[in-house]
């Protein structure tokens, strides 16, 4: 089970091969986006044939300013209790008082708000106001600033790859769901509150907050392979790697640590942590290979996303919503492909429960 190898949906948005490890993003390699393209152009890149009257790239970037500044109202009522949720579940909250709609203004209303309540909950959860946007910036500069965090071009030219590198990645879970949800025509919202919860899983788009912490644990490059392995012997799995699709190493693995080599070439940052990852990289994939034969268990995007989140100064329990600052741009367009061109998304169970012993025909 799992739905292996089953397709759901036909998409024009990104394509994802396993055995060549390469990634297609609205026609473009990821490695094109990812080193020439923004975040704006992008998400205007997955939206274009979905939306009537989309704008143009700079109208489209202003636009999508303007939609930071409209979600902005919803962190000025926000209450204690909101706080003390997880942050995932308390983006869930905000997101939710975006009203539903399959129309453009929603859908940049939607795009924008995962990345302005990022940052407002990070000031928030400190005690502090959260920064109203200003949207004359970019995307990736306008979340630095607003979340607090050091805000040079390296650093926002850094979030930008990321967010780029993972704003889609063909029918991952938190996509899927987002389609199953859109697919019932419950609106662009609901399909976002359903991408984030998938999203919030250890196994999907939670997993940088625990690789920060195995390496922590780890604490240096000579103890690597005995943690490891102990960790894998116990039966727990090694964040960071692993692929239900990719058979080979995750392209957005290398798209990150190559943003990540620029970032600390740019601000001439120290990163110790840096070379004891890279330590601890080596050291899983022999582990995995030695204990798990046969099995291809490579880096996955998760890896570096924990080591670039880090550098720019993201708290790690908040990592599961810059992911989601990202991949909102995909579940926007998978959403609203999913309402113009496929059906409801209904499957089928086999039973394997009791059957009742009387009442129902032979
Ligand atoms: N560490 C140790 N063992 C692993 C790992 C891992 N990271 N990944 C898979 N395995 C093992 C499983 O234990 C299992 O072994 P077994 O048959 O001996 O019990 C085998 O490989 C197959 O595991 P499945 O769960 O069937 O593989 P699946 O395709 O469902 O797994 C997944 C994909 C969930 C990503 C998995 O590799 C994993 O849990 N990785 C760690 C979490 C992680 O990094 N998640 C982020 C993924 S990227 C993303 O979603 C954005």
């Amino acid at each position: 089970m799992g739905l292996d190898d089953v397709i759901a949906a036909e998409t024009a948005l990104s394509e994802v091969d396993g055995e060549r490890g390469t990634l297609i993003i609205a026609g473009r390699s990821l490695e094109d986006l990812a080193t020439t393209g923004t975040f704006e152009q992008v998400a205007a890149l997955l939206l274009a044939g979905l939306f009537d009257a989309l704008p143009e790239d700079d109208v489209f970037a202003d636009a999508l300013g303007q939609a930071r500044l409209q979600v902005f109202e919803q962190l000025l009522v926000v209450d204690a209790t909101l706080l003390h949720l997880d942050p995932a579940n308390a983006m869930c909250a905000l997101v939710a008082r975006i009203g539903d709609g399959e129309d453009l203004d929603t859908a940049l209303r939607l795009i924008a708000a995962p990345a302005v309540f990022t940052s407002g909950l990070i000031r928030l959860r400190k005690g502090l106001p959260p920064q109203a946007p200003d949207a004359s910036l970019g995307h990736a500069a306008d979340m630095l600033r607003m979340a607090g965090l050091p805000n040079t071009l390296a650093r926002a030219r850094a979030l930008d790859r990321y967010l780029i590198t993972v704003s889609d990645h063909g029918l991952n879970a938190s996509t899927f769901a987002a389609r199953v949800v859109a697919s019932t025509r419950a609106g662009l919202t609901c399909a976002t509150l359903a991408g984030i919860g998938a999203l919030k899983g250890p196994l999907h788009g939670g997993a940088p907050g625990p690789v920060l912490d195995m390496i922590d644990a780890i604490g240096h490059p000579e103890y690597a392979v005995a943690w490891l392995e102990a960790a894998v012997l116990q039966g727990q799995r090694l964040m960071g790697f692993g692929h239900r699709i990719y058979r080979v190493r995750d392209p957005r693995a290398d798209a990150l640590k190559a943003a990540l080599g620029a970032l600390v070439a740019d601000d001439d940052l120290p990163s110790p942590r840096l070379a004891l990852a890279e330590a601890v990289e080596v050291a899983a994939i022999e582990v995995l290979q030695r204990l798990k034969p046969g099995r291809p268990l490579q880096t996955n995007v998760e890896f570096y996303t924990a080591l670039l989140l880090d550098m720019l100064g993201f708290d790690r329990g908040l990592f599961t919503c810059v992911f989601a600052s990202g991949r909102v741009a995909g579940w926007i367009a998978h959403a609203k492909e999913q309402v113009l061109h496929g059906r409801l998304i209904r499957p089928q169970s086999r039973y394997i429960g009791v059957r009742p012993a009387i009442g129902l025909p032979a």
